[in-house]
């Protein structure tokens, strides 16, 4: 048997990896999706091999997984329950989709991951790897296995002299990558207490962030993020740099009370500073271009898309009809937004944009209005009349 292993370097996988090897007899290719996550990837390979992988792939993915997965979801303002920027939700079609591809070109039999049975993201992998081959078998080693303490984990790894990195004996459950940041478990399960400052990675204390706010001009061409500041960045590079910047100042956090696809509520915490800083100026940007109905039509949908990618159907017929909606509108997404980070808050200072619906000439209570009064008061005569019996 040969098992393609979704493997992140940490104590799970690392366990998976020697008892899957152990458990099916198997062949197992380690596989890491580098997409910008905390964790170095410097030493995985050498680890993945030590541990018994046959053979590993460790792949920059950190441009595709912005471009086909956090770009669309930026688009389309996807917010889980209109907070979480599912940075999560968003890797895993990612990482499924490669699964399924080296599984084909290795000859593989199965794919697996870490992932525990209550949480959402045993149940992405095993959606969007069933929607791209429902032939192939996803194993869960974490779910099957006895192994339900950190500590009895440890003492597997100890056991069968698996080196394991030596990390700080955390409560809580990470997973990063360069759209944002999750984290979950230990004191945050109390949702009476706020989250203990340690908890969170990446961004500064609001409070003691810097007394002096920052401005950041976000350029956008067709929807696209394609300059900070009037430079001209790559992508990746633009959403590294925004998060420096923005997590500098506190920006991007997000506490929640979430309702899990298994049925149970579990608290979060997430951090996304550019995401939330981009997901805002696009926002801005689109107030001006976008038309009334349009617009409303579009809002009412980023719920749909946000639920869509957190449930675990991005590779649904339904979100690829809704990415053509919102896709079909880029093409007027284009100008400038500047925003002031100040303490956690961000706010819009300036809006620019050539396809820009907004008359100043029409807004106008000053000399210049252009606005036809009249037509305006008979407007609301006909506007009332389904308000009224003849
Ligand atoms: N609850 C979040 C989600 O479903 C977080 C999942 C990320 N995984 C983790 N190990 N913290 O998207
Ligand atoms: C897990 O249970 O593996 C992480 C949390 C989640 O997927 O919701």
């Amino acid at each position: 048997m040969k098992i393609v292993l979704a493997y992140s370097g940490g104590l799970d996988t690392s366990v998976a990896l020697h008892w899957l090897k152990e458990r099916y007899d198997a062949e197992i290719i380690a596989f890491c999706a580098d997409i910008g996550q905390i964790e170095s990837l410097d030493t995985i390979e050498e680890r993945a091999l030590r541990t018994g992988a046959s053979k590993v792939y460790v792949e920059p993915l950190t441009d595709r997984f912005l471009k086909d997965f956090a770009l669309p979801a930026l688009q389309a303002h996807a917010r889980y329950e209109n907070k979480y920027l599912v940075a999560a939700p968003l890797s895993r079609p990612l990482i499924a989709q490669r699964m399924v591809e080296i599984a084909h070109a290795e000859g593989a039999d199965a794919v697996a991951h870490g992932a525990t049975g209550k949480g959402n993201d045993q149940v992405r992998f095993f959606t969007s790897v069933t929607a791209l081959d429902p032939d192939l078998r996803v194993l869960a080693p974490v779910i099957d296995w006895e192994l339900t303490t950190r500590e009895s984990e440890l003492a597997y790894a100890r056991e069968h002299g698996i080196q394991v990195p030596v990390t700080p004996d955390s409560p809580y459950s990470i997973d990063t990558n360069i759209w944002g940041t999750s984290i979950e478990c230990g004191e945050l399960d109390d949702i009476s207490q706020p989250p203990p400052e340690r908890a969170w990675q990446l961004t500064a204390d609001p409070k003691v962030a810097p007394d002096q706010p920052e401005q950041v001009t976000i350029g956008f061409e067709t929807g696209t993020p394609v300059a900070l500041n009037g430079e001209r960045l790559p992508l990746p590079e633009l959403v590294q740099r925004l998060n420096a910047v923005a997590a500098r100042h506190g920006v991007g956090r997000v506490d929640i009370v979430e309702n899990r696809i298994v049925g149970f509520k579990t608290r979060g915490i997430y951090e996304a500073p550019a995401a939330t800083v981009l997901m805002t100026a696009h926002q801005e940007l689109e107030a001006i271009v976008l038309d009334r109905e349009t617009l409303h039509h579009k809002q009412s949908m980023a719920l749909r898309y946000a639920e869509l990618v957190y449930y675990g159907y991005w590779f649904s017929d339904l979100r690829r009809a809704l990415d053509s909606f919102v896709s079909s509108l880029q093409t007027a997404m284009t100008g400038d937004i500047t925003l002031e980070l100040y303490k956690g808050t961000h706010s819009v200072l300036a809006r620019h944009s050539p396809s820009s619906r907004y008359s100043g000439s029409l807004a106008t209570y000053e000399t210049g209005d252009t606005f036809n009064h009249q037509a305006g008061a008979a407007f609301a005569y006909v506007w009332s009349l389904p308000l009224t019996r003849p």
